[in-house]
């Protein structure tokens, strides 16, 4: 979509720069200007400077500068059009509709409902945990030890016993049956008649990169099957494309994203600080996943359950991700399960220690590999040294190949012409 010039230009005049930029870093005013420690890159001096007059903004430390448009694109992540939206919105400027075919106008009348009706749900969810009703559900978050203003950050809510508040209080709301049908908030059927998707559950909403709620995820509290129960695939929710987090995650200036399982570990490291973390929810990573994160971050380091499980949906996401661009990292969090119960028991400054001494993927790869194998046994150790020479084939680039050779002859005591014979054997296989 083009669009017009001077729509552009009165978007802008109604975004005052030092307001956009002032919701996002803190400014003091320095004559004329407005300062800042540049959120762009690390500094403890503040050489990040806002004009009012000029209606830019300039850092004379890293030498980023551009306007209230180039600033959105830069911190967010958004494209253009997504910077022009949020701003024409704040400003309450209307943008002209695209020419839509009637089907394409379809759709997206119909995203825009159900758009519409996951606010609605989530508002009250919220307001249902802060309810007399919601007092079990605030004590369980409240008991995995989250406070109030992680719960506010995340909008978590509560669906409560009655069973079927949500839907009444939608239908109130003037939603038609046809559309709450389609939501997949409320069940229909000719036996049971109406009843709510979610029942006395916490409730995790889970949003787009642009902080629009698009499903549910509901934990019991406490024992129950199933644990979490997700809200299905509709026009505005497919799961494979999603990661929970990535709304706050997009914009935590780090070069590299952390990658786990659960909701509850995004949500922990958030609130330890360490807001790059993100989960694929309910479903493997999928291909889809490692290109959205691909759009933000050039490296992953996983943080997947520490156990069997866990260790195996690393394996399989670690080529997916080299597949997307992305290096892999493995954070070790033995002797705990995820990120959730490391941090409640050794803190975020342990954590970040172990985010920084991840294990390189390939060395992952082979450790695993190594367990399957008994090395005092010289036959077990043999196949061992012909598997991992067969690894070391990924490798195309001699000099790269040469460097893990080198690195894992000496792990393994073997001499580095020995393997790198052995490695050359499979090669020449191929
Ligand atoms: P807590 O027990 O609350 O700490 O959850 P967790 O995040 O540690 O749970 P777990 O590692 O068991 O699961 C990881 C993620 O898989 C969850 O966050 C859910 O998204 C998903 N998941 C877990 N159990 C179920 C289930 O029973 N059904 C579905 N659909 N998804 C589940
Ligand atoms: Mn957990």
């Amino acid at each position: 979509m083009y669009y017009p010039e001077e729509l552009v230009e009165e978007i802008r005049s109604r975004n005052d720069v030092v307001d956009v930029i002032g919701s996002y870093v803190k400014l003091q005013k320095k004559g004329s200007n407005y300062m800042a420690c540049c959120p762009f890159h690390n500094e403890k001096t503040p050489s990040f400077s806002v004009s009012a007059s000029k209606q830019m903004y300039h850092c004379f430390g890293c030498g980023v500068g551009g306007n209230v448009f180039t600033f959105l694109m830069e911190y967010e992540n958004y494209s253009f059009v997504e910077a022009l939206k949020t701003l024409a919105e704040r400003a309450g400027v209307n943008l002209p509709e695209m020419e839509y075919s009637d089907e394409a106008k379809k759709a997206a009348d119909l995203k825009s409902r159900l758009l519409a009706i996951y606010k609605e749900a989530a508002k009250y969810y919220f307001y249902q945990l802060k309810s007399e009703r919601g007092a079990a559900a605030l004590q369980y978050l409240k008991g995995r030890a989250l406070t109030d203003d992680t719960i506010k950050h995340f909008g978590l809510g509560f669906s409560n016993k009655f069973p079927d508040d949500l839907y009444k209080y939608l239908k109130n709301l003037g939603y038609e049956d046809e559309i709450l049908r389609q939501s997949g908030l409320v069940t229909m059927e000719e036996s049971k008649g109406v009843y709510d998707k979610f029942w006395n559950r916490v409730m995790f909403p889970i949003m787009d990169a642009n902080h629009k709620v698009i499903a549910f995820g509901g934990r019991v509290m406490g024992q129950g099957e199933p644990k979490y129960l997700n809200s299905p695939e509709t026009a505005i929710f497919d799961k494979s494309r999603n990661l929970y987090g990535l709304n706050f995650a997009r914009s935590s200036r780090k070069d590299y994203f952390l990658l786990c399982e659960g909701y509850m570990d995004v949500i922990a490291l958030h609130q330890a600080g360490i807001t790059n973390a993100v989960a694929s929810l309910g479903t493997a990573f999928t291909p889809q996943h490692a290109r959205l994160l691909a759009r933000y971050t050039k490296e992953v380091a996983l943080t997947y359950d520490s156990d069997g499980a866990g260790v195996k949906a690393a394996l399989r996401a670690i080529p997916i991700l080299k597949e997307a661009g992305i290096r892999a990292k493995i954070v070790r969090m033995t002797p705990y399960k995820d990120p959730d119960e490391f941090i409640k028991a050794l803190g975020p400054e342990e954590y970040q220690r172990r985010i920084n001494e991840a294990q390189n993927s390939f060395f992952f790869e082979i450790e695993v590999l190594e367990r399957e194998f008994d090395l005092k046994d010289p036959e077990q150790k043999t196949r061992f040294f012909n598997e991992m020479a067969k690894k070391l084939l990924v490798f195309s680039e001699e000099l790269e190949r040469n460097n893990y050779i080198e690195a894992l002859a000496e792990k393994y005591m073997i001499s580095f012409d020995n393997l790198r014979k052995l490695v050359n054997r499979y090669g020449a296989q191929m």
